[in-house]
C-alpha cells in the first residue's frame, strides 16, 4: 500500500455488462437501428476518444482549456472552498486538475462507466495532488447519481466539462439536470461546458477528423460487440457517418451498412440493407438563451457565463434554486 493510498477509495456500483447487451439487442431491433452512446466507452474506446481530444479538428478540448485556465480563480471563488467536487463521466481527469488549486476541494468523486480507466486515472491524480481525498464511483450516471460512502458533508458542487450533456436530448438535459439537483440539494452547484451552435463545416470536420480517430471510436462499436457480446460483424462493411442536422441542432453519428448483410449477435439475427443505419450518438449544439431556459426548466439559475471570443464554446456556473 502507498503512503496516498488512504486517500483514493474505489467503489463499484457495476453498471454494466448486462444492461449492454439489452441496449444491443433492444436497439438493434427497433427502427431506426440505434444503440446509446455511452457504450463507446469500454477500454479501448475510452482510449480512442482520448485521441479525438487531441485531433486539431476537435476544437472543444482546446477552447475549453482555455477558459478554465483563464477564469480558475472566478470559479474557484463561485464555487466556494471546502465543496464536494463531483464529475460524472470524469474520463481521464484532466479537465479538473485545472481547477484542483484554485478550487482546494475537501473532496473529490469522479464518476465513470469505464472501471478499468477509471481506476488508473484516479491513481494518477491522486499521485499529482497527494492532498486530495478521492472518492472514484465506476457508475452509469445516464441511469443513476450516488455518492459513494464516507464522502464528507460540504457544498456540493457538479462539474462538467467537454459538453458531454451535448449527448442528451433537450428533455433528457432537463430530467438529467433534475437529478444533479436532488444530489447538490438547494444552493448546490453546476459547473458546465456546453458547446455552441456555429457554421456547420467547422462542425462537421470535427466529427470527421483527417485522421480517422472519430471513425474508429465510431466502429470500435462493432468490435466491442463482437468481444463481449459473441458477434460476428465485420467492421470493413460498416462506414462511420457524421453530419450536423441543423432542425434539431446536433451533429448525429451513424454506422452505415455498406451492404445487404445478415449478422449474428448472441444467437440473434440482425437484417441490415445497403445504407441502413445505426444511429450511435447525437451531440446538440445549445446557443446560452437556448441552455439556460433548460437550465431553468431543470431546477438552476445561472450566476456566469464565459465564452471564448469565436462563441465556440460556453461555461456556464449554475446555482439551484
Ligand atoms: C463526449 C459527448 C462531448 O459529442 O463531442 C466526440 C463525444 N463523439 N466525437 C461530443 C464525441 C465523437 C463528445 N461528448
Amino acid at each position: 500500500m502507498n503512503a496516498h493510498s488512504k486517500k483514493i477509495s474505489f467503489h463499484d456500483f457495476q453498471p454494466e455488462l448486462e444492461s449492454f447487451r439489452e441496449a444491443v439487442l433492444d436497439g438493434l431491433s427497433r427502427k431506426p437501428k440505434q444503440i446509446p452512446p455511452k457504450f463507446f466507452y469500454d477500454k479501448t474506446g475510452s482510449k480512442l476518444f482520448e485521441a479525438i481530444l487531441e485531433q486539431p479538428e476537435y476544437y472543444i478540448p482546446n477552447v475549453e482549456r482555455a477558459l478554465l485556465q483563464k477564469h480558475a480563480d472566478e470559479f474557484a471563488e463561485l464555487i466556494e472552498p471546502g465543496a464536494i467536487l463531483i464529475e460524472p463521466g470524469s474520463g481521464s481527469c484532466e479537465k479538473v486538475q485545472l481547477l484542483l488549486e484554485s478550487v482546494l476541494p475537501a473532496a473529490y468523486v469522479p464518476m465513470d462507466i469505464s472501471g478499468d480507466f477509471l481506476q488508473q486515472s484516479a491513481f494518477d491524480l491522486g499521485q499529482q495532488f497527494p492532498w486530495l481525498h478521492i472518492y472514484a464511483a465506476c457508475i452509469d450516471f445516464t441511469h443513476k447519481m450516488i455518492l459513494p460512502q464516507g464522502v464528507p458533508q460540504g457544498r456540493r458542487v457538479v462539474f462538467i466539462p467537454g459538453s458531454s450533456l451535448g449527448n442528451f436530448d433537450p428533455l433528457g438535459v432537463q430530467h438529467f439536470l433534475a437529478g444533479i439537483h436532488r444530489l447538490v440539494g438547494k444552493c448546490g452547484g453546476l459547473l458546465v461546458g456546453v458547446d455552441r451552435k456555429k457554421d456547420h463545416a467547422t462542425l462537421n470536420a470535427a466529427y470527421n477528423d483527417a485522421a480517422g480517430i472519430t471513425a474508429n471510436f465510431n466502429l470500435n462499436l462493432l468490435s466491442r460487440i463482437n468481444n463481449e457480446l459473441n458477434g460476428n460483424f465485420e467492421r470493413d462493411k460498416f462506414a462511420h457517418y457524421a453530419y450536423y442536422n441543423d432542425q434539431p441542432g446536433r451533429i448525429e453519428m451513424h454506422l452505415i451498412s455498406l451492404e445487404d448483410q445478415l449478422v449474428n449477435i448472441a444467437g440473434q439475427d440482425f437484417c441490415f440493407t445497403e445504407g441502413e443505419c445505426i444511429h450511435t450518438e447525437n451531440s446538440y449544439k445549445y446557443s446560452p438563451d437556448e441552455f439556460i431556459s433548460l437550465a431553468n426548466a431543470g431546477g438552476f439559475r445561472h450566476k456566469k457565463i464565459w465564452s471564448d471570443n469565436n462563441h465556440f464554446f460556453s461555461i456556464y456556473f449554475l446555482e439551484a434554486y
